[in-house]
This record gives C-alpha cells, structure tokens and sequence, in this order.
C-alpha cells in the first residue's frame, strides 16, 4: 500500500525505513518489545491487555502509537515507565530489562531513564507549584549535592525556553492555558535528561490547533535532544506528521506506516506514505480489517507462495458448504479443502492483497 500525497514546504521529517522484519527486528532497540503480554484478572476475568506485543523503537526515533480504544496502547505505555509489570515476554528499554528490575532500579529507572506526559494535565504538574518549580522538582529530587542549584536553575530556565513557555515560568497550572500546561509536562518529563519520553495522548484533551502546537513541541524536543520518542495517540495530525506509525490492535502491533519526503523530477516535495504488516518471528501476521471484509476472508485462508509474494484467498470450500448447508437446511460441516493439487481460486479482478512493487503509488 503506497500513498503519494503533495506536501508543503515544512512536511514532515523522516528517513525511510523497512517495515522490521519480525515485528522486532532492527538492530539493538531503544525499546524493545518482545512476545509482550499483560493479562488483568479481575472478578475471576481475564483480560489480555497485550497479547505477543512485538516492537522496536532505535534511538532518536519518534514513534505515534494508534489503535481503538482497549487495544492495549497505555497498557504498553504503563509498562514501558515502570509503573507495571507484564505477565509475559521481554521488555527492554535504553538497556534496562523491565522484568528483572527491584524496587530501587525501578525509581532510579523512573527517576532516569524514562520521562512521561499523561493526558490529565492535572496529573503531569502539581497544581502548587509554578511552572519552574514544577520542572526544578524532579531535578531537586534527582540532585547529589545542595551546591548545584545555579545549575539546575539555569537547566529549568533553557527547557521552559526550548518549550517556548518562559513567558509562565511564575504561574501555577490553572494559571496557564491547556497547551501551555502540556508543554510545561514535557519540560517536566525532560527535566533529568531521560533517553526516552513517553506520552500518553498527550494531546487528548486539547483542541486541535492546541494539539499541534504541543506535537511541534515534542517533535522539537526530539530534534534538539535526540530523546527517544513514544507518543499514543488517537489524533491523526499527530500520527500524520511523524515518520512512523505504529498500530496497535487487539494488544498486537499490526501494520506500521511508514513516512519520508522525496523530491521529484521537478524539485516537487513529495510525501510518501507506506504501509506495512508487521510479521513476527513465528510468521504471525494481521491482515487489515478492510482487506478482510472485502475479500470476506475469515475462519480459514488459502495461501499460495508465489514467486514474489503470498497469495491469499477465501476458503471456497467452507463457503460451498455453508451455501449448500444453507440452502438444504441441514446443519454446516466444513468438508476438508482439496490437496494441493487443485490450484486455488484467483481473486476477483486480480486484486493482490499483499500489494506489488510495481503498482503506482496512489494520490491521496
Ligand atoms: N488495571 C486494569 N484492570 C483490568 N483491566 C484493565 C486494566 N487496565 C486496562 N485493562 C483492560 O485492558 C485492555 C486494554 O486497555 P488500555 O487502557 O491499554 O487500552 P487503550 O488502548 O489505552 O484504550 P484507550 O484508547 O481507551 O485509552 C482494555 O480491555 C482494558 O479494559
Ligand atoms: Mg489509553
């Protein structure tokens, strides 16, 4: 899947990239998610949160994470700060095994390693404290010695000004305005230099042209710090305007978009736009829910491997049989498919699911 939309000027960023391999697989990882899992038992119910969640994350990267609600996405992210232990799997960030942590590596961790946004802004500042004090706490916390206060004034002072926010330096939170208060938390978060920045929905509370605003901001962040960078998201400017996008569904990564800039012939930028399935290590992967319906594929698929892809299409046995079962009024059964000599049914209008290199991308 290919999309070619014309870009204006200041388009968003981005190398191009493959979609990984296994759903995991480039190079070491500043994040790095593997075979995942969070099941919540509660009333003798079990809810799995993230199942087999895969992901990798390089360093300096900024990753939007989507997906519908319950998908597992602050699942993930609770994991990923420390706040939560998964059931299963291996979770690595900036080289910290998050299964293997105690309690003081956790708060050093916390405290270190990762920085994170809530949505809430009541929940990313203390509603006392002015904006500086809010970013000079974690740093107080953090200090070895009384004697570096000039320091980490001076650091407090350069991050409110990265986040273009000194001009509130001396107000409380309901002094300022939504954005103001979520670029304060992303100071905040930065404070102690992490070498990841979490945010969750950072911007779900703000309205839309607020909410750009604050992803400049981080993208900005990103930028000058090289922070590592995880944003959930369900709003489609901030997942449009970083180079790639995670989606998350049923606790799985399942397709990756993948963004970059080119310049055509004309010295035209254009926006390219990719989008991948995500293939785990044991060859798992999930077809988009469009793809599904419209080929009704569901239950059981056939599969064909082709010289440059796999095909895959509807079972028209259990279909037959449905039909007939339907029609005789007799219950169903699913006789077995033919062998691997009868050659599988072409799809209709030779639609390739898996979509060919050849094919022109799409104007969108
Ligand atoms: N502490 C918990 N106890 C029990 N179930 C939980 C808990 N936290 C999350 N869940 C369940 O796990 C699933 C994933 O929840 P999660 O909060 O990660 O979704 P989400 O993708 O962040 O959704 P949203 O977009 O609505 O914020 C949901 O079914 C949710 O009800
Ligand atoms: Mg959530």
């Amino acid at each position: 899947m290919t999309t070619v939309i014309e870009l204006d000027d200041d388009g968003a960023p981005g190398a191009s990239r493959g979609a990984s391999e296994d759903g995991t697989g480039r190079g070491g990882g500043e994040i790095l998610c593997r075979d995942l899992v969070r099941i919540f038992a509660t009333d003798g119910v079990e809810v799995q949160a993230l199942q087999g969640l895969n992901l990798t994350v390089e360093p300096g990267e900024i990753v939007a994470v989507v997906g519908a609600s319950g998908s597992g996405k602050s699942t993930l992210l609770t994991i990923l700060s420390g706040l939560d232990t998964p059931t299963g799997g291996t979770a690595t960030v900036a080289g910290t095994d998050l299964l293997a942590m105690g309690p003081k590596e956790r708060v050093a961790y916390q405290r270190h390693t990762v920085g994170f946004v809530w949505q809430q802004t009541s929940r990313n500042l203390l509603p006392y404290l002015t904006a500086r004090e809010n970013v000079l706490l974690p740093l107080e916390l953090a200090a070895r010695s009384r004697r570096e206060r000039g320091a980490r004034n001076r650091r407090a002072g350069d991050l409110l000004d990265l986040l273009e926010v000194a001009d509130v330096a001396g107000r409380r939170p309901h002094e300022m305005s939504g954005g103001q208060q979520q670029r304060v938390a992303i100071a905040v978060a930065m404070a102690n230099s992490p070498r990841v920045l979490l945010a969750d929905e950072p911007t779900g509370e703000l309205d839309e042209a607020t909410s750009v605003e604050v992803l400049e901001a981080m993208r900005g962040v990103n930028r000058e710090t090289g922070v590592t960078t995880l944003v959930v998201t369900h709003d489609p400017a901030v997942s449009e305007h970083v180079a790639r996008t995670v989606r998350i569904r049923d606790g799985r990564t399942s397709t990756e978009t993948l963004r970059r800039t080119e310049t055509d012939e004309h010295g035209r930028a254009r926006h390219i736009s990719e989008e991948f399935a995500v293939l785990d290590r044991v060859g798992r992967l999930q077809l988009p829910e469009d793809f599904m319906q419209s080929l009704d594929l569901r239950d059981r698929v056939r599969l064909a491997l082709e010289e440059d892809h796999v095909g895959v299409w509807p079972d028209a046995t259990t279909r037959a049989t449905e039909t007939a079962s339907r029609d005789s009024g007799a219950p169903g059964c699913a006789t077995p498919g033919p062998g691997r000599e009868v050659e599988p049914e072409q799809p209709a209008g030779g639609h390739d699911p898996a979509g060919s290199d050849d094919a022109e991308g799409s104007e969108r």
